[in-house]
Formats: structure tokens, C-alpha cells, sequence
């Protein structure tokens, strides 16, 4: 287990590059196996989950080729073999496997997956979409089997508009017979990459980023190029930390659009932005707004973002909420920041924060990849040192944080 260790209160400036999208990549990577030909992936951001499915690859007997931000894919050899807990507890999206398998072998054996401890993360939406494309599924505890004849298009309503079973009905859909139309879709900006993605390789995908996607089945995926777009909750994550420790920090290489509820809500607690075609600089204000934010999906405010927002909040003069809809165990951050001294009241799905504050450094723990980010934001701002156990949870969505922290001032090492 890794420490990030942080001595605060450096003024941060310069230019801080965003990654690929680790939501996006860590799909894209599972679909490329139903490509009948190569696949070539860039701007890949290096990751442990990149890694742990790149493993998943090597032992379903895939060619993987890997330099920098460039990944190929070769799945001609490839064969279907159970992924177990070894391989899918390691991260959420091993669970992209089950759509992806299925489509091309119409037989999966799968253990439940992974994945950050923020809610009861249920997949029922998933195995409901698969069951009306004509798949059997046989459960045993945390093992399944799912299998398909043939899997045949139709329309799916989804409770939720779930980004993971969007992806996985699209992965499971693109082969299918005839035309599928999932209904109350997500719409999150990694959705549409990923159907690009597929689209990249000859699918028929129409809708993606609307809540109604249609995919008509095709038989065979040819070789692709495709690039992975710029990671929002990195570039959110750096935003936040400019508003808070900044006269002036570049996030450069992102899609301002993607994190509109977020600037928009900075700008509402006074912050100062200049937003370009794909950067925005961001400075501290003399007085930070207290302000009510309401996670959403997106459009709305993304609950990724959440508890890095919550670090801010701190400073903010008066009492801020935060009402988090979509995870129901997504205010671990909280106590840890109240160890640092923020003055915080959690009652079911709302948080109030009570501002402003001064942190002082001590030692934390990560709960959680974001929780983890928020606390790096804290661990800026506070006085003194702060140590940040279990931060491998950081290193699963934020590629080179510390090399990229340190290039912006940051007194901050990984241990
Ligand atoms: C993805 C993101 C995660 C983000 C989340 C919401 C990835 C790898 N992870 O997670 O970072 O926080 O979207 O933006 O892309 N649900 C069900 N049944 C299901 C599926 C989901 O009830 O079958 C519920 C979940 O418990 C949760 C809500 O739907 O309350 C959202 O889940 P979902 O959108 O599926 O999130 P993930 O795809 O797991």
C-alpha cells in the first residue's frame, strides 16, 4: 500500500495537462476484443485498472502492444476463459467483459466485480438488458454464467439511467440480430466515446448522449484508430484544487462543455475562470460562497466530483449542503477532512459543511479513489503535513499525480 505524503500551502501555478478518461478507456479496452481485426487505442492514460485489464487481456490470450499513450489490440488468438475474483475484483469495469463475451462467444463466466466501496453497486440493470436479448443466466454466489444462442435486438428500458449498463447493453447489442433501442439511457460524455469507439470498427450506433440509443446488429468489427477523450473528473479535480491554492493554474487539454455544472458552480461561489476551447485558468478568490450542490447524473453535477468539492467547501464563508443522489456511501472524505479540522454534519444523503476553516495536516485515509483526490485537494490547502494512506485508490484514476502536482508547485511525495 502506497502513502501520498503533502506539505501544504504552496501557492500552485503553471499548466497542468488532463489525461484520457479512465471511464472511458476502462471500457474501450473490453469492447476492442470484439473487433475481428487490430485495434489501435491513443491517448490512453496509464492507470492500475488500465493495467488490471490489460492482465485480463494477456490471460484471455489477447496481443496487447503498449508504448506511452498508445495501445494495440489484437484479439484474432484470443479464447473465452472464466474470469474469476483474482481478475474481477480488482476494479469495476471487468464487469465490461460480461457484454463483451457474450456478444462475441455467446457464453461468459464471470465473477460479481470489484470496485470502490461507495454504495451496493448492483448490476441487476445489466443482467435485466441481457435477459431480453435472449441470454440465461445461472448464478452461483459470486459466480455466474451467462449464455446466449443468439442474441437477438429488442428494447430495453433501463429503471436507472446506469452508466454501466448502458455500455455493457451497447457491448452486448452490436452483433446482435436486428436493432436494439435502449431507452432511458445514460448520457455521460465516456458513453458516446465508446459507441465512437464501436462505430470506429463498423457498428451501427445511433442516439449515444441522447437517453435513447439505437444499435442495429452487424456481423463483423474491422480495425480501428481511435482516441480516448480527455478525462472531466481530472480536469474538475485540477480546476478545483487552481480555485482553492492559485493566482492564476492552466488545467489545459480538456472539453470545458463536459464540466459546465461544475464551472458554473465555482463561478456561483465567486471563483475567478477564463474558460478557452480546451483550457480553463482558475484563480482563488478573496471570499469563496457557500453553495448547495445536488449530484446528479449527467448533465448534472457529477457525484465523481463530489467530495473533491467538498475540500473547498471548507474554506467557503457559511454553511454549504451536498446532497449526493447517486451513491449511498459517498461521505467517507468527510470525516477524514473533519480530522484535519473541517467542521462537517452528515444526516443520510445530505452533508452540510460549515465554513470557513482552516485545515491543519495530519494523517488520513483514502475510503475511496475520489475520496482520495478530495483529501490531496485538502492536504494542499492545509497547514502543515499531511499523509494520505491507502492512496493506491488515487493512483487507479489520476495518472502521475504526484509528477504532475510537483510541476505546479506541489510539495507532495509518494511513498
Ligand atoms: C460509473 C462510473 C463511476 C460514477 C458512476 C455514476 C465507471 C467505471 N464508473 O459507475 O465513476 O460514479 O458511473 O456517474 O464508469 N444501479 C442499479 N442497478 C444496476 C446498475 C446501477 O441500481 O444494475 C444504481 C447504482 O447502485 C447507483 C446508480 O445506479 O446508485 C448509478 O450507477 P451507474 O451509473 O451504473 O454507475 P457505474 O457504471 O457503476
Amino acid at each position: 500500500m502506497h502513502t501520498i505524503n503533502i506539505k501544504g500551502g504552496n501557492i500552485l501555478s503553471g499548466e497542468i495537462p488532463v489525461s484520457g478518461a479512465k471511464n472511458s478507456v476502462v471500457g474501450i479496452i473490453p469492447a476492442a476484443i470484439l473487433c475481428d481485426e487490430d485495434v489501435n487505442i491513443y491517448n490512453v492514460p496509464q492507470l492500475s485498472d488500465v493495467d488490471n485489464l490489460i492482465e485480463i487481456l494477456n490471460y484471455l490470450n489477447v496481443q496487447v502492444e503498449s508504448k506511452e499513450d498508445y495501445l494495440r489490440i489484437v484479439p484474432n488468438s484470443m479464447t473465452n476463459r472464466p474470469i474469476h475474483g483474482e481478475f474481477s475484483r480488482k476494479l469495476r469495469a471487468s464487469y465490461y467483459f460480461m457484454g463483451a463475451l457474450l456478444s462475441k462467444y455467446g457464453h461468459v463466466e464471470i465473477s460479481l466485480p470489484g470496485g470502490c466501496v461507495i454504495g451496493a453497486r448492483p448490476i441487476d440493470l445489466h443482467l435485466k438488458g441481457f435477459k431480453a436479448l435472449g441470454a440465461t443466466i445461472t448464478e452461483d454466489g459470486d459466480n455466474m454464467i451467462i449464455e446466449a444462442n443468439e442474441l437477438v435486438g429488442t428494447n430495453i428500458y433501463l429503471d436507472f439511467a446506469s452508466v454501466g449498463a448502458t455500455i455493457n447493453l451497447m457491448l452486448a447489442a452490436v452483433k446482435a440480430k436486428g436493432k436494439t433501442i435502449i431507452e432511458n439511457a445514460a448520457k455521460e460524455p465516456e458513453i458516446v466515446n465508446i459507441a465512437t469507439f464501436l462505430n470506429n470498427m463498423g457498428a451501427r450506433i445511433s442516439g449515444a448522449g441522447t437517453n435513447r440509443i439505437k444499435i442495429e446488429g452487424v456481423e463483423y468489427l474491422h480495425s480501428c484508430f481511435h482516441e480516448v477523450i480527455p478525462d472531466r473528473i481530472e480536469a474538475g479535480t485540477f480546476v478545483i484544487l487552481g480555485a482553492a491554492m492559485s493566482n492564476g493554474l492552466k488545467v489545459t487539454n480538456l472539453i470545458p462543455e463536459h464540466i459546465y455544472s461544475l464551472t458554473e458552480k465555482l463561478r456561483e461561489m465567486g471563483v475567478p475562470l477564463e474558460i478557452g476551447p480546451d483550457y480553463i485558468i482558475v484563480s482563488k478568490p478573496e471570499k469563496y460562497n457557500p453553495v448547495d450542490v445536488q449530484t446528479l447524473i449527467y448533465p448534472g453535477f457529477a457525484t465523481d466530483l463530489q467530495q473533491e468539492l467538498a475540500s473547498l467547501l471548507v474554506l467557503a464563508d457559511g454553511t454549504s449542503s451536498i446532497d449526493e443522489t447517486i451513491w449511498e456511501n459517498r461521505f467517507q472524505n468527510l470525516y477524514e477532512l473533519a480530522k484535519m479540522g473541517a467542521r462537517i454534519k452528515v444526516e443520510g444523503e445530505r452533508a452540510y459543511i460549515y465554513g470557513p476553516t482552516k485545515l491543519v495536516g495530519t494523517t488520513v485515509m483514502a475510503t475511496d479513489l475520489r475520496a482520495g483526490a478530495g483529501l490531496v485537494i485538502a492536504g494542499l490547502i492545509a497547514s502543515g503535513n499531511t499523509e494520505i494512506q491507502n492512496a493506491d485508490y488515487i493512483l487507479r484514476g489520476y495518472e502521475n499525480i504526484v509528477e504532475k502536482l510537483s510541476n505546479i508547485g506541489a510539495t507532495i511525495e509518494l511513498i
